[in-house]
């Protein structure tokens, strides 16, 4: 076994080239995607399973993009190995639901805090200890969203487990929600949560568990007042601004926050 190689990624501590933050999209086909919009001259690192890396620099500091997949496990996964190459923030750029009717079909999600029904943070931290984003990432991807000229929303997200019935959606196999989760949109409407995704909740709190950075922007694919159903159109709409947010994003953090250039 390669010194410092993280198993399931399939790569190793010097093939990131000392990059110390990573951008974590779940679609490996949105890795290089990212990648090509943050450095014309980016390559691909490695692909195992659902995670795809692709390397690229931004005036001459190193940056890794890699897929999560769906879920929570696969995210914690990616974050433990990133973290043991020597990545130390994590930015999310992923897709949701919109919840809260005002919102627009390509509208971005910057998450601050997530409503934890999953089951990988429990393994972390137990379910009173919240999952907060890192204040400095959140106020870089800010920046990123006023320089994008996207329409942004910043606020809570629920993360679930399950994209149908967590999420309380009957155009699935059976159509049925269980009772538990019968009404819990409108409930989270109330609440003020924002959106639905699946990842955040996970990322955000191993993160603040193991001491590092995480911050989160997801692209509205749905919104769910209007319809459950997700066009082709419409996550083109939401990854174009959610990608372009996240550049001009992570850029603001090395330049602002780690005072990299
Ligand atoms: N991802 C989700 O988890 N839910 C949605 O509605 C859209 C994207």
């Amino acid at each position: 076994m390669r010194e410092k190689w993280a198993y399931h990624l399939a790569l190793s501590k010097k093939e990131i080239e000392g990059a110390t933050l990573a951008l974590l999209p779940g679609d490996p086909a949105r890795v290089p995607k990212l990648a090509q919009s943050l450095d014309k001259k980016a390559k691909e690192i490695a692909w195992n399973r659902e995670f795809r890396t692709c390397l690229g620099r931004v005036k001459g500091e190193a940056l890794v993009i890699t897929s999560t997949g769906i879920g929570g496990p696969s995210t914690a996964i990616a974050v433990e190995e990133l973290a043991m190459l020597g990545v130390r923030t994590f930015i999310r750029v992923g897709t949701c639901g919109g919840i809260q009717p005002y919102m627009k079909i390509g509208d971005v999600v910057i998450t601050t805090g997530a409503v934890r029904l999953e089951g990988s943070s429990t393994h972390y931290a137990p379910l009173e200890y919240p999952a907060v984003a890192d204040f400095e990432v959140t106020s870089a991807l800010i920046e990123g969203a006023k320089k994008a000229k996207v329409r942004y929303h910043i606020g809570i997200t629920c993360s679930s487990d399950t994209f149908y019935p967590g999420q309380e959606r009957n155009d699935s196999f059976s159509g049925y929600v269980p009772k538990r989760f019968q009404g819990i949109t409108d409930e989270w409407k109330r609440l003020g949560v924002l959106n639905y995704e699946m990842e955040a909740a996970t990322l955000l709190t191993v993160c603040s568990a193991l001491r590092l950075r995480a911050g989160c922007i997801t692209g509205v694919v749905d919104v769910r007042n209007i319809s459950q159903h997700i066009t082709l159109k419409a996550l083109e709409k939401a990854e174009k601004n959610v990608v372009s947010v996240a550049i001009i994003g992570a850029k603001v953090f090395l330049n602002k926050i780690l005072r990299k250039f």
